[in-house]
């Protein structure tokens, strides 16, 4: 499959290199794609690195690893991205009232507005609920760990 990932922190680079190896075409989607680090990324997962909406138009599949500040603007510039399946890590988190909150409050959803910034895209939530060395990672738990998708 062609995967797209927008966003090369944490958990950009935790699902590069969870992803390296099974067979899959990887883009990742940087701002600037010949960051050392970015290169560097490239490198070790076997991914190729590319301005984030050259990534998407080229992947089935994008992954969206952006902080949720951020995200709009940068979703909105991938396109329409219609038919693709577009998988949602994000968590739209800030300070509220002096603690950490949803900044979207309860009656919808992160994945719910990047739906409607895609209406064209098939947007799946998940993985955001757990932190980024689980997604690198996860067949060392003595039980099979839960991923909750919507
Ligand atoms: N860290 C976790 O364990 C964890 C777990 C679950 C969910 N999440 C969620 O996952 C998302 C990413 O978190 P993270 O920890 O990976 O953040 P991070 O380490 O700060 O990485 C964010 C990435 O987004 C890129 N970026 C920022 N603005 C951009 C733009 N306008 N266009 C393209 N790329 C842009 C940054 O690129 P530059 O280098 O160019 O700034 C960076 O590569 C957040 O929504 C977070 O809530 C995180």
């Amino acid at each position: 499959m062609r995967v797209a990932i927008i966003g090369t922190g944490k958990v950009g680079s935790a699902i590069a290199r969870g992803l390296r190896g099974r067979g899959h075409a990887i883009g990742l989607g940087a701002r600037d794609p010949q960051a050392a680090e970015v290169v560097a990324l490239a490198s070790e997962t076997d991914a190729m690195p590319m301005l984030p909406a050259d990534a998407a138009e080229a992947a089935d599949v994008i992954i969206l690893a952006l902080p949720w500040d951020a995200a709009e603007g940068a979703v909105r510039a991938l396109g329409s991205l219609t038919g693709k399946t577009v998988i949602d890590c994000m968590n739209p988190l800030g300070m509220i009232d002096g603690a950490l909150g949803l900044t979207v409050g309860h009656k919808t959803s992160g994945g719910e507005i990047v739906q409607g910034w895609l209406p064209q895209a098939h947007v799946v939530k998940t993985l955001n609920q757990v932190g980024a060395e689980i997604m690198a990672r996860n067949d060392h738990f003595p039980l099979r760990p839960v991923m909750f998708m919507a």
